[in-house]
């Protein structure tokens, strides 16, 4: 800690203190003229600036200045490249330089626990690892620009339902190894300046007020530094806040708790050392960003409309391409349908909506084109069904030699503030597409949305490419990647199931009431899919190219480790087509332990690298797996545990398709100490060698006594079956005792339990 800062909370007054942990308005510090401690100005994001316009005081919150809208959250997670991610952390860095902004609110890292969540758009996964990367990366992007971030929603916030109430309730393993782990991996590797602290409860603690995960873990385990800050109304009891470790409640809420809190430290039922620790805080980041301001920083909107525009290329994924129907050639005649050709769906709504100056749309983006029809065929903005559209495009489309139809969500069905009700697209876009394939064999459907949707069509259509959100480059970079000017190479982020129905959370997804039980643990997104074996509509890593990828060798520099020590893999990558491509190599860990019992999923993602392959050229790949990659959190331990075992490393094509593989034996470098009581089974001690030997004579004289005596009578052996044995397996300690005719003491037992944990 500073020591000008500390002295510098000396010479506040306790109003003072209180007052600097409260926002002045909706977006600026509390500044206490005094002392000169001026104010600094945080703003809305992260796929662009969301500055409110502060020239015009009745503007409200929803009067931001012009910007650039660069691709939503999804489609960074979907270019699974963190360079890319973090050079559009540093051009909104730049921006925000410019703006005199001192901290972007983002990135958003919540889980993507349904396809339902009303801000999945906004968050980059359903895969801790690849969510938790993105965000470290985007991270990383901005404060190399001397800008803070804020990441959020700080934790578990998975739903919009209910948003400021809802309780989501999980076991710890879930909560470590799902929930948790995408935001401490951004922790770890990025260190944000801030971290937004989410609306919700998190087993039955208000986030606001959680002093195990905003204090005990956040700071104390994964050594984070900065400042906490609540989201915009999150705050419940700021005397419970402050001593959890919420240092600044935003925005102001005009006094309403400052003389509580002033009478809490009065009264002592606040500790004035916890209020300074929140002061120092707010100064440090106050300060921090001052001192990394930088005057001369411009923004040349029209520069960053063209990074704009490169940025959605690289996450534009090829979900279908059968019969090569794409790229389309410059010289077949092409009817373009759907009201989203003219008016794209590039963003979603909310606190993260930009006021774009300048967005491309796939017409725009064919100017000129004279091979191109257009038909709207139906309304970007609703469901209504317009015979006179559907049917001209539905007869416009016999005469050409390919359909492009863009579909997709219309604004209303997916935003903050609300879940999505069901995982269609409109009606009448559906309806659409299968008359349109009922008369031209080569259809191409593009989707602009920002979660999975069904699609009921997907056999009738010949390809379908998925752009999400590409914010407002869309249409130049759509264009491209249909005509084949840039090779898709974005893959899911995310499985698209083929129903809402087979989704993990379906029956607990929102809750009853205000409680959201999350049931089906650490079994989210693919993890469940592949574990049960459950078809989908597309995998969770899956995007094609129009290059041709294949795999060679694949080396570990080691076949047994232990758990303190690290692997490198390598995989040769080879492009073996005549098109410039880049590939997503994907490495995956599948523990392979027999009779383990621990539920693990059958595989995840560990790993990944995007590469960039000239025509027929090759690339070795290489990983470095340390013990991130095999540990599951032990909630015996309260830590993370390596069980000793072999696992599979596997190079796949997405989290269903393996390539190839190689198998390493991996022990924890402090093997697991059993904890022993009463309830403790014959099986468990038996399995465990130093236990077995210890625990034997015990056993030994249970089964002599029971079942080799008189005691044992031979209807007993048919009752529970011909193999006593296999009743043995889950006796308890304590049964011995019971059940022993009095031969084994209750002492027998207690003396064996101190024995076996020494
Ligand atoms: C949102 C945050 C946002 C904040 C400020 C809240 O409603 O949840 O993501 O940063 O408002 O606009």
């Amino acid at each position: 800690m500073d020591s000008k800062i500390k002295s510098l909370v000396k010479k506040l007054t306790l109003e003072e203190k209180v007052s600097l942990c409260s926002g002045s308005d909706f977006w600026h510090t509390t500044a206490i003229d005094r002392l000169d401690i001026p104010a600094v100005m945080v703003c809305d994001g992260p796929s662009g600036l969301r500055k409110q316009n502060l020239e015009d005081e009745n503007g409200g919150v929803n009067n931001s200045i012009k910007a650039v809208c660069f691709p939503a959250a999804v489609n960074l997670a979907a270019s699974f490249d963190t360079d890319i991610v973090h050079f559009v952390g540093e051009t909104i860095g730049d921006e925000c330089q410019a703006e005199n902004i001192a901290a972007i609110l983002g990135p958003g890292n919540n889980i993507k626990r349904s396809p339902l969540c009303g801000r999945n758009f906004e968050y980059y996964s359903e895969d801790p690892y690849l969510s938790g990367k993105t965000a470290a990366a985007f991270i990383n992007g901005v404060q190399s620009k001397g800008v803070g971030t804020s990441l959020k929603h700080f934790c578990a916030n998975n739903q919009e339902f209910r948003r400021n109430s809802s309780d989501s309730r999980m076991d710890e393993r879930t909560l470590r190894e799902i929930y948790l782990k995408t935001f401490e991996i951004a922790v770890r590797e990025s260190q944000p300046w801030t971290v937004m602290c989410s609306y919700n409860l998190v087993n039955g603690i208000q986030m606001s007020e959680n002093k195990k995960i905003l204090t005990d873990i956040l700071r104390n385990e994964w050594g984070f530094t900065g400042l906490v800050m609540s989201d915009w109304g999150a705050v419940r009891d700021r005397i419970k806040g402050i001593a959890a470790g919420l240092d600044l409640e935003m925005p102001y809420s005009f006094g309403a708790y400052d003389e509580l809190v002033v009478n809490a430290v009065k009264n002592g039922e606040l500790a004035e050392e916890d209020l300074d620790r929140c002061v120092e805080r707010v100064l440090e980041f106050v300060y921090k960003a001052i001192r990394s301001h930088d005057d001369d920083v411009v923004w040349d909107k029209d520069k960053h409309h063209l990074i704009a525009r490169d940025i959605a290329s690289e996450c534009i994924v090829l979900l279908k391409n059968e019969e090569r129907v794409l790229p389309i050639k410059n010289d077949e005649y092409v009817l373009f349908i759907g009201g989203f050709a003219k008016k794209p769906r590039f963003q979603g709504g909310g606190s993260s909506h930009i006021n774009c100056g300048n967005v491309d749309s796939v017409l725009y983006a064919m100017q000129g084109n004279t091979k191109l029809v257009y038909e709207e065929g139906y309304s970007a903005e609703d469901d209504l069904y317009d015979a006179k559209k559907f049917d001209s495009a539905v007869q416009a489309a016999r005469d050409v030699d390919k359909v492009v139809l863009f579909a997709g969500l219309p604004d209303s069905y997916e935003s903050e503030g609300y879940d999505r009700q069901h995982m269609d697209l409109p009606k009448v876009q559906n309806d659409l597409i299968e008359a349109v394939a009922e008369v031209n064999p080569h259809v191409i459907v593009v989707l602009e949305n920002g979660s999975p949707v069904t699609m009921p069509w997907v056999d009738k259509v010949e390809a379908i490419i998925e752009t999400y959100l590409c914010g407002e480059g869309v249409g130049v970079a759509t264009v491209n990647a249909l005509y084949g000017k840039i090779n898709p190479s974005g893959r899911l982020p995310e499985t698209f199931p083929l129903r809402l129905e087979d989704n993990p959370a379906f029956i607990d997804f929102s809750g009853d009431s205000t409680n959201v039980d999350y049931r089906e643990g650490i079994f989210v997104g693919y993890r469940y899919y592949t574990k049960k074996k459950i078809p989908v509509l597309f995998p969770f890593g899956h995007g094609l190219s129009y290059s041709n990828f294949t795999y060679g060798r694949m080396t570990m520099d080691t076949d047994s480790m232990k758990d303190d020590e690290t692997l490198e893999v390598t995989v040769d990558v080879i492009n073996e087509s005549n098109i410039p491509g880049k590939e997503v190599v994907q490495l995956y860990v599948e523990p392979d332990i027999p009779n383990t019992k621990i539920r693990r999923a059958v595989r995840e993602l560990k790993g990944f690298a995007k590469i960039y392959l000239e025509a027929h050229d090759k690339q070795t790949v290489s990983f470095i797996l340390d013990k991130s990659a095999f540990a599951y959190y032990d909630t015996d331990l309260s830590d993370w545990y390596t069980e000793p075992g072999n696992y599979k490393i596997e190079i796949c094509k997405n989290a269903e398709e393996v390539i190839t593989y190689k198998t390493v034996s991996v022990i924890p470098k402090k093997p697991k100490k059993h904890v022993y009581d009463e309830n403790s089974i014959y099986k468990d001690i038996m399995e465990d060698p130093a236990a077995a030997k210890i625990a034997k004579p015990y056993f030994d004289k249970y089964i002599n006594n029971n079942f080799a005596s008189d005691n044992f009578d031979e209807s007993a052996s048919e009752a529970f079956g011909s193999d006593m044995t296999v009743y043995l397996q889950d006796t308890t300690l304590r049964t011995v005792v019971n059940m022993s005719f009095g031969k084994i003491t209750y002492k027998d037992m207690t003396d064996l339990i101190d024995k076996l944990n020494k």
